[in-house]
């Protein structure tokens, strides 16, 4: 059996093209003992993945030149030698950009598509999930009438913080960057107020206007302008989780991604900043993940996804985070 793989042909210099990746037709191995033969159904592009693309030292090892790119997939068990699995069961896990992996049955987890559909163990129910969930309750720690601001507000992870922060009791406001993403938040989502970043003259005075009582949790997902602007707001002792800067992502000198230094806000305010990585809860993602399991069978939490078709349309779809054509969770469909 044939199977087609996408590895990075060269590490990207600024934004990533179609030139940095290359399709491969190769056979499908063997299953050694213990093994399972996953067929992908669903996969995931990140933007943390561009931060894999480049030899800088990081938190993740970086993608190896001529080799499978990996990420979030669901699939579906298609062949077992491990009684672990058996065929036909749903399984997720960190596998290659490939039709099929075969894959030690330990490093996949079963999931449950009669509880909720299979693309959601990738965007809400998924790490980006876990990510809002982390990131806002442990570090942003919103409390009733408070003001949370989010920066990529209609992406995979913002989203999710909004919709926490409202379930919380704050009054929530949203950045982003198009007016169907920001429609999608006041009026799905119930966002108290928005801010779409590419069309207002001035992102720190709409920004203060939306936020009348200042800001007291900010979450940054996209760094740059936007943040500088939600810091110049900060209430005292507000919060901010640092959980990513895609708009520093392709940067290729730090020369271009400077602003204003933020040590007298933080000192004048007490506020606290602070980076985290979603893996560093992995011990409490079951109690997270049955919240937001919880939540969403409620329906407290709503969520978006943009599924492209296709697998040879994986790297436009990773393209695309950069451009903003996503609204909540960008995912391929790979196969049925
Ligand atoms: N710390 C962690 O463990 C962790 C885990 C997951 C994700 N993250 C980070 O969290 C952030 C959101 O991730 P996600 O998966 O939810 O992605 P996403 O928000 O679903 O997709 C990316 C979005 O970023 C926005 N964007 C792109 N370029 C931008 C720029 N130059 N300035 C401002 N916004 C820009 C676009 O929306 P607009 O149309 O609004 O511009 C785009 O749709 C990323 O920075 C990611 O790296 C961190």
């Amino acid at each position: 059996m044939k199977n087609e793989q996408i590895i990075l042909k060269s590490y990207p210099q600024g934004m990533p093209t179609d030139e940095n990746f290359e399709f491969r037709t190769v056979s499908v191995p063997d299953l050694q003992d213990e093994q399972v033969l996953v067929r992908t159904i669903y996969l995931s592009v990140d933007p943390y993945m561009r931060g894999r693309m480049s030899t800088a030292k990081s938190y993740v090892p970086p993608y190896q030149l001529n080799e499978v790119l990996k990420g979030y997939i669901v699939g579906e068990v298609v062949e077992s030698k491990s009684d672990r699995l058996l065929v036909g069961d749903k399984v997720t896990g960190e596998l290659g950009w490939q039709r099929y992996n075969a894959i030690d049955a330990k490093y996949v987890r079963k999931v449950d598509s009669t509880f909720a559909p299979l693309s959601s163990y990738l965007s809400v129910l998924g790490l980006t999930g876990l990510t809002a969930y982390f990131g806002l309750l442990d570090i942003g720690q919103p409390k009733e009438g408070e003001t949370v601001v989010v920066s990529g507000a209609a992406g995979a992870v913002g989203m999710v913080v909004g919709q926490i922060a409202k379930i919380k009791g704050a009054r929530v406001v949203g950045i982003a960057g198009s007016s169907s993403k920001i429609k999608y938040l006041e009026e799905e989502l119930g966002f108290d107020a928005t801010v779409n970043y590419k069309e207002v003259d001035n992102v720190r005075r709409a920004l203060k206007e939306a936020c009348p009582s200042g800001i007291d949790v900010y979450f940054d997902n996209v760094g740059g302008p936007i943040s500088d602007a939600a810091i110049s707001l900060l209430n005292d002792y507000a919060r901010i989780p640092v959980c990513g800067a895609i708009s520093a992502y392709n940067i290729t000198s730090l020369k271009d991604d400077f602003g204003p230094r933020v040590q007298p806000t933080l000192i004048k305010t007490r506020a606290l900043m602070k980076g985290f990585i979603v893996s560093d809860y992995a011990s409490k993602f079951k109690q997270a993940a049955s919240d937001l399991g919880k939540w969403l069978a409620e329906g407290k939490i709503k969520y978006q996804e943009t599924v492209v078709e296709g697998f040879e349309n994986v790297p436009n779809a990773f393209l695309g985070l950069f451009k903003g054509q996503n609204i909540g969770k960008q995912l391929v469909k790979v196969s049925e």
